[in-house]
């Protein structure tokens, strides 16, 4: 099956206190039709950037884009700004953690969601985009949505402004819906109504979504597959229940095992993972977990490795795996 899209060497560098400091150092991925994808991993090892990468919201003059992002045969980084403006929304929609900060405080919301509309069809009515804005709000759970239209985003919970940037980011029916850390500002219960929602939303729609979380729980109920990112790289790429049940990366190991359970007993340790993630402006030599990784060798410290491939849907970037895949020098 091809790849809706198909992230090729994506490397995202910024400029910070006079230092390039490397963000996203040379990942791959794809994106299947219909398909969920999960991106986790601990604060600042380039999710957001790698978000911010496809849909070209980068700082212009602050970073460095490089790599190839294809969808519908046509590499999205070769685009001038015009063009991208007119995929950013209709083709690939977006919601961030924070609605607050998303939504314009000044301008109802019937209006937010009936303007993004209008922009890309603009040969479509007022009062069709009218009917179509309060069908949107209706989707995504918002109860008398045609009084609600109304409303300012301050008058509204943060579950609820979450759902009005959903409905947003779906009114033009975007293929790829990028959703980064879009429950983790709200409470646990709704956090699990917005999962749900998002499920709902997207079987209804057939819309692909690349949900990027530091938190593993919002995955497993909801991604088809995932992608760990440590420092920049993919450690791990695997089908969710590979990812749960036969984890093969130490740092992915080491995330599930940092998982409060839900029996845990006083006398059961949490088990937090010893040291902090490496500067992302210095270069790296060997593994960039080497030093806080239990099981690592001297080889590790020294070259680089590569994702290998253990099963057929299934890569570790972790030299353990060499010795039985016999590529190891
Ligand atoms: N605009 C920026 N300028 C400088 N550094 C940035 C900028 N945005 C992100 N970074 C840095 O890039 C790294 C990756 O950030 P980010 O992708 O936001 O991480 P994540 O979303 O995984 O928490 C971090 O070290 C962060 O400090
Ligand atoms: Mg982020």
């Amino acid at each position: 099956m091809k790849p809706l899209l198909d992230i090729k060497n994506l490397h995202v560098s910024f400029l910070s206190h006079g230092q390039m400091l490397h963000a996203v150092s040379g990942i791959d991925f794809s994106l299947y039709e219909g398909e969920t994808l999960g991106i986790v991993g601990e604060s600042g090892c380039g999710k957001s950037a790698t978000a911010k990468a496809i849909t070209r919201l980068l700082p212009l003059a602050a970073s460095k884009l490089s790599g190839e992002i294809w969808y519908e045969g046509e590499d999205l980084l070769s685009f001038p700004e015009k063009k991208m403006q007119s995929i950013r929304g209709k083709e690939i929609g977006m919601i961030f953690q924070d609605p607050m900060t998303s939504l314009n405080p000044t301008l109802k919301i019937g209006t937010q969601i009936l303007e993004g509309y209008r922009k890309h069809h603009p040969h479509i009515s007022y009062g069709e985009a009218l009917d179509y804005t309060i069908h949107m709000l209706e989707l995504v759970g918002i109860a008398q949505p045609a009084e609600r239209i109304h409303c300012y985003p301050h008058t509204l919970s943060g579950g609820m402004r979450q759902r009005v940037m959903i409905a947003i980011a779906l009114a033009c029916k975007p293929k790829i819906l990028i959703a980064d850390e879009p429950t983790t500002a709200l409470d646990v219960t709704i956090q699990a109504q917005i999962l749900q929602l998002m499920k709902d939303v997207q079987l209804k729609m057939q819309t692909s979504i690349i949900l990027i979380t530091h938190d593993l729980s919002v995955i497993a109920g909801l991604c088809d597959r995932v992608l760990v990112m440590y420092a920049g790289k993919v450690v791990e790429n695997a089908t969710v229940e590979d990812l749960f049940y036969r984890p093969q990366h130490p740092y992915t190991q080491r995330l599930l095992q940092a998982i409060p359970k839900i029996n845990l007993s006083p006398d059961d340790p949490l088990i937090p993972i010893e040291g902090v993630p490496p500067n992302l402006t210095e270069s790296i030599e060997g593994c960039a977990f080497y030093p806080r990784c239990p099981s690592a060798m001297k080889i590790c410290r020294q070259k680089q490795v590569p994702l290998l491939q253990i099963e057929e849907k299934h890569f570790s970037r972790c030299w353990k795996h060499a010795r039985s895949l016999s590529i190891c020098d």
